[in-house]
């Protein structure tokens, strides 16, 4: 991770990892006509970027990113990973949600060990691998904690040790920092662009609705319009990396936060002209 170029995002067959072609996803509405939640999107991730997708509510962030782990089928065009159409989820995918969505009932260290247990692993490796993941996301002291002694923070570090831990190679993270408050947000972003680069894998696709969060994370940002939801822009975040708290007073980032902040402005007001924001 950590490419500081997204041309360098292609694999030796100079292909991308991800390959969208003309996505439409259509959902039958209560009246019993379809609605069009996403219309030909288009796009390609490559390898080892940081990827991220904002829009409004309703744009389809969430549905796109259910269609790249093969939960939610397309009505037309195709999702390609590494060459291949997918229809399904498989282990090259791991999905980190907003709402954590751990079990209650289990301990950090079962919570992380179920993806390893439901792939059948031997118990060594998935007692070595938890571990590893649960000390990477700085939670050793809490292996043996329940949910509801962590907090919302402690929670989501957990969630992403279980999505690390059976080592994808697509990390998917839909709002993951939606929840949390301002400060943990901003330690979370630091925490996983080090745990990321630490972990030695390869490419996120990351759904948000934060301008900020979107730019001093990526490589790449795409912007959604709605109704139905498209491909607005693609944007090419060629901040310097490693990124750092430095970084947010860049006047290069605080550009390209204002720039996103109007393109999300103008589709949703189309009629006011652009104003300088506050960036946050
Ligand atoms: N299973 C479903 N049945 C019917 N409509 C659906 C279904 N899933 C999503 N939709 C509709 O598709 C559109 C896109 O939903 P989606 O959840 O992907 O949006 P989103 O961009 O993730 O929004 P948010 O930012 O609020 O999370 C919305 O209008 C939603 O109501
Ligand atoms: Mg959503």
């Amino acid at each position: 991770m950590e490419a500081n170029n997204v041309n360098q995002g292609l694999s030796p067959m100079n292909k991308p990892l991800i390959e969208m072609e003309n996505i439409t996803k259509r959902f039958k509405v209560r009246d019993g006509s379809m609605f069009t939640a996403l219309d030909r999107v288009s796009l390609q991730v490559g390898y080892g970027e940081f990827f991220s997708i904002i829009g409004p509510s309703g744009c389809g962030k969430t549905t796109l990113l259910k269609i790249i782990d093969g939960l939610v089928p397309t009505d037309e065009g195709s999702v390609i990973i590494q060459g291949k159409e997918i229809s399904t989820p498989g282990p090259d995918r791991a999905v980190v949600f907003q709402d954590f969505a751990l079990m209650p009932w289990a301990t950090t260290l079962k919570n992380v060990a179920f993806p390893l247990e439901i792939k059948g692993s031997p118990a060594t490796e998935v007692s070595t691998l938890a571990s590893k993941y649960i000390e990477l996301v700085g939670l050793g002291d809490f292996a043996d904690h329940y949910p509801h002694e962590l907090s919302g923070g402690m929670q989501q570090r957990v969630g992403l040790a279980r999505a690390l831990v059976a080592e994808p190679t697509i990390l998917l993270m839909d709002e993951p920092f939606g929840s949390l408050d301002a400060q943990t947000r901003r330690e979370l972003q630091n925490e996983l662009l080090t745990i990321w680069k630490a972990s030695g894998q390869g490419t996120v696709v990351f759904v948000t609705h934060s301008m900020d969060e979107a730019v001093y994370l990526s490589d790449k940002i795409v912007i959604m319009s709605t109704r139905p939801g498209r491909i607005h822009e693609e944007l090419i975040i060629d901040l310097p990396r490693p990124r750092s708290e430095a970084t947010r007073k860049d006047s290069k980032y605080v550009e390209l936060v204002e720039y996103v902040w109007n393109v999300l402005k103008i589709l949703a007001h189309p009629d006011e002209p652009p104003i300088k924001s506050d960036t946050q």
